[in-house]
Formats: C-alpha cells, sequence, structure tokens
C-alpha cells in the first residue's frame, strides 16, 4: 500500500491506496488560517504536524492493517508558502502562505528582466522569495536566525524523515529556482540575502528524499524504511492524481484558490502574461498555469455571509445554466494573480439592484470565478479541448457547466470523487518505492460526467465576460 499526504490550505488529508491505487482509507482534519493584518496570511506549522498526528491516529484506529503494509509515502502541500526554521529546526514565525500579499512592494522590486529570465515567471507576491525580503525588512531578528527555508510540505518531510529536501514543481514558485535547468539560482538567492546553505536538496517528486522516522513508524504502526518521495506541489501532485501528465493535457481545479493547468512539451515560458511555468513533478517536464487566488474559497465567503452551506447555496441554482445578468462579481477577495498581477485589488459586487436575491449573488459568485479562469486561459496562450475538474468546487454540477460554457472546452468530472492531491501524492511515493514508469502509474480516472458548453448561451456569456474585463480598470482607479 502507498500514503498519499496533502497538506491543503483548509485541511491536511492523508489517504491510503493499494496496489492497484484503489483508495482503501482517507483521514481528513481541518486547519485555519490567520489573518492577522490586512492582506495577511498564515498558518502555524506546530498545526500541521498536529494534524498529521490526528489523521494518523485516527487511520490507526480504523485501518491499521492497510497501514502495516504501506511500501511508499509521497507529499503533497499548499505552495509557495515561506516556513523559516532556526538552529534548532525549530519554527521562527508563523509560515506566510501563498495567498498572503503584504509582500507586493518586494516582489515588484525582484520581478525583473534577470528574474524572468532566470525563473521563467513574474515574482508574484504569494511567491516565496519577495517574502524574505519583507522579513529580511521588517522582522530583521528573525531573519537573522534563519538556517533554512522550507516550503509547507517539505516542513512536514523534515519531521518526518529528519530530512530537509524539496522536489522541482514546488521549488519552481519559489522565485529561486532556475525553472528551464531544474536547479536553485545562486543569483536570485542572493538577491533575497541567502545562499544555496539555506536551501534544501532537490530532488524529482518520483525520487526519494529520505525514509520514514523509525519513531513515527512505530507509532503509527508502519514497518521500518517506508521510503518518502519527493512528490509535489499541490497543483502538480494534483495532475499527477489526475492523470494530466502527457503535453496538451489539463485540469481545472476549483478549490479555495483556481487553477487552469496544462502539461507542456517542453520548457516554454511566457511571464509577461502572468502565466506560470512550473517543473512538473515527472523528470523533464514541465507545466502551464493561471492562478485566481479565491475560486471555491469566493463561494465559501459568500456561504459564511449567507449562512448557508456552499453545498446549498449551490443546489438552489437548479441544473438548468441561465444566461449572466446585469449583477457582476470580481473574485479578487485574496487579490489578484493572473492576468493582473495586482496585490492590492480587492473584490466587489457591481450591479446590486433592491430584488437581487441570495440566488443571483450565488450564480454571480459562480460567473466572477468562471470569468477569472477564462482570463487565466487567455492568458496561457488561448485554447483547451477537454479539462479535468478537480476541488470541491467541482461538486457543483451547474458551476461545471457554466465552466464549460465560458471557457468554451469540455469539462469532465471524475467517478473517483476529490482525491487530486492525495491520489497524485501516493502515486509519487509508489513511484519512487517500486520505480515504476510514472507515466504507466499516472492514468486518468474513470470520468462520471462530461460537461459541454451550452452553445446557446455563447453570445450572453461572451457579453457579460466584455463587461467583467471592463470592470477591474475602474475599479483599480476607484
Ligand atoms: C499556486 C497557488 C495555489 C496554492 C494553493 O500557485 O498559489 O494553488 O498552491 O494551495
Amino acid at each position: 500500500n502507498y500514503l498519499g499526504f496533502d497538506l491543503g490550505t483548509s485541511s491536511l488529508k492523508v489517504l491510503i491506496i493499494g496496489e492497484d491505487q484503489a483508495p482503501i482509507a482517507t483521514a481528513s482534519v481541518p486547519l485555519t488560517v490567520e489573518r492577522p493584518d490586512f492582506g495577511w496570511s498564515e498558518q502555524d506549522p506546530a498545526s500541521w504536524i498536529a494534524a498529521c498526528q490526528t489523521a494518523m491516529g485516527m487511520l490507526k484506529a480504523s485501518h491499521a492493517e492497510a497501514l502495516a503494509r504501506v511500501e511508499g509515502i509521497g507529499l503533497s502541500g499548499h505552495m509557495h508558502g515561506a516556513t523559516l526554521v532556526g538552529p534548532d529546526d525549530r519554527v521562527l514565525r508563523p509560515c506566510i502562505l501563498w495567498n498572503d500579499t503584504r509582500s507586493h512592494e518586494e516582489a515588484h522590486e525582484l520581478d525583473d528582466a534577470q528574474s524572468r529570465a532566470i525563473t521563467g515567471n513574474i515574482v508574484f507576491p504569494g511567491f516565496t522569495a519577495p517574502k524574505l525580503l519583507w522579513v529580511q525588512r521588517h522582522e530583521p531578528e528573525i531573519f537573522a536566525k534563519i538556517r533554512r527555508v522550507l516550503l509547507p510540505k517539505d516542513f512536514l518531510r523534515l519531521w518526518l524523515t529528519g530530512e530537509a529536501v524539496s522536489e522541482m514543481s514546488d521549488a519552481a514558485g519559489t522565485a529561486w529556482l532556475d525553472t528551464g535547468a531544474r536547479e536553485w539560482s545562486p543569483e536570485m538567492l542572493a538577491r533575497t540575502g541567502l545562499t544555496l546553505d539555506h536551501m534544501p536538496l532537490l530532488v524529482e517528486g518520483t525520487e526519494v528524499s529520505g525514509t520514514l522516522r523509525p519513531d513515527l513508524a512505530a507509532e503509527w504502526g508502519l514497518g521500518l524504511g517506508i521510503v518518502v518521495a519527493g512528490g509535489g506541489g499541490d497543483n502538480a501532485a494534483s495532475a499527477c492524481g489526475v492523470g494530466i501528465v502527457r503535453p496538451g493535457s489539463g485540469f481545472l481545479s476549483l478549490g479555495t484558490s483556481g487553477v487552469l493547468f496544462t502539461t507542456a512539451a517542453s520548457y516554454a515560458p511566457r511571464p509577461e502574461t502572468a502565466v506560470h511555468t512550473f517543473c512538473h513533478a515527472l523528470p523533464n517536464t514541465w507545466h502551464q498555469m493561471g492562478v485566481t487566488l479565491s475560486a471555491a474559497g469566493s463561494l465559501e465567503w459568500l456561504s459564511k455571509l449567507l449562512r448557508e452551506t456552499p453545498g446549498e447555496l449551490t443546489q438552489a441554482l437548479g441544473t438548468d445554466v441561465q444566461a449572466p445578468g446585469r449583477l457582476l462579481f470580481l473574485p479578487y477577495l485574496s487579490g489578484e494573480r493572473t492576468p493582473h498581477n495586482d496585490a492590492a485589488i480587492r473584490g466587489v459586487f457591481a450591479g446590486l439592484e433592491a430584488d437581487t436575491d441570495r440566488p443571483d449573488m450565488t450564480r454571480t459568485v459562480l460567473e466572477g470565478v468562471a470569468f477569472s479562469m477564462r482570463d487565466c486561459l487567455v492568458a496561457g496562450g488561448g485554447t483547451v479541448d477537454r479539462l479535468v475538474a478537480v476541488g470541491a468546487g467541482s461538486r457543483s454540477a451547474y458551476w461545471l457547466e457554466l465552466m464549460a460554457t465560458v471557457l468554451d472546452c469540455e469539462i469532465v468530472l471524475p467517478a473517483a470523487g476529490d482525491f487530486g492531491a492525495a491520489l497524485g501524492a501516493a502515486r509519487l511515493g509508489l513511484c519512487a518505492a517500486t520505480g515504476a514508469d510514472p507515466l504507466e502509474i499516472m492514468s486518468e480516472p474513470p470520468i462520471a460526467r462530461a460537461f459541454a458548453p451550452r452553445r446557446d448561451l455563447a453570445a450572453a456569456v461572451d457579453e457579460a465576460y466584455g463587461r467583467y474585463r471592463a470592470l477591474y480598470p475602474a475599479l483599480r482607479h476607484a
């Protein structure tokens, strides 16, 4: 059997799969995000370890035999977070997360011809490097103590194995990686006051990064010497989970953030469009993605406000996708990445009327996120035939048919549920433990439903998308 750990923003999931990759059991423990200041978003790394202990305790209680047969582990996690570790490997401050925008000035400063040539990307405020420049300037006493900087799942790995190791897909989101060469860039590190010594070793996602600590293995009832694979950032790991590993294939993730991800035939960056070009979790493979920071996160926001669950809100819409009305929503609750790269912008409802009701607001939130995904598609260079849908938002058939219509492509929903990143992590664990060919292991899941674009709505959708596009420039100056 194999274990996949997925450290998500809102929960940590552990999945056990069998030799045949079928899911055996899963445990999930919620996590919180702290927002102590405007644009800040932090998480306590101790909560990841506690969640891991709780999830493994749950699995031990229910599936001890399956755990005893585990041969490999893979890790996935939310990307870009800065986990700062001191001389004794203790955490120096809360992890600054991917959707934290405090370092937008530092990002702007680091983003130039040199950084784009080396990393293949804009330096976004959410990326790791500008966060370190911010810490250097605002918390110099902490900066001085830094022994290592680790990405969230790599901190979990340090605890699981004792090894400081990262892998290419997550490392590509730091702005410290030479993405084409797949190695740390001493030049980019130097620009944030760091050296190679502060960085973990790099392996490929399919390679071995270490073995599970014997004391944890004993506590959880696992064997000795269990291999931990490099794993992947959550998007690359999700791609492995849904079999998006061949050039031209793509997926749409509707998690807290929204991601439009395509596997690329080669390293072909387009930083000017704000599309991200990162290493995939498989050797010698890259991918592109556009990111909207609040996707299912926008629906969660509305759900909290209206005191109904996201499922209740979307069910109230029925199944028949409607043409967009006058109301517009810009989903910039945590700022914006692709295509505007604007950390300061915030969301808006425009066109509220005296009789605007809950379903209107829900529909408009779903539309706003769909338009923002269309922005990502346009930034990536244009068209895609088919996207596999993953993430919490993919539970809404209404949203998926709307997405198919707005993106003008087929959207398919896997039958197996939403194990995306945890399954991808477990598959990477399998590859590292057995040396199996990743292209054979990372098959596409069986498809439960396919959603085709609603051609009858195309004109209305294009018209509303035009109004949506016009709103950002107006809002920026408001
Ligand atoms: C990707 C990104 C998000 C996080 C969320 O660039 O910031 O998708 O990985 O988990």
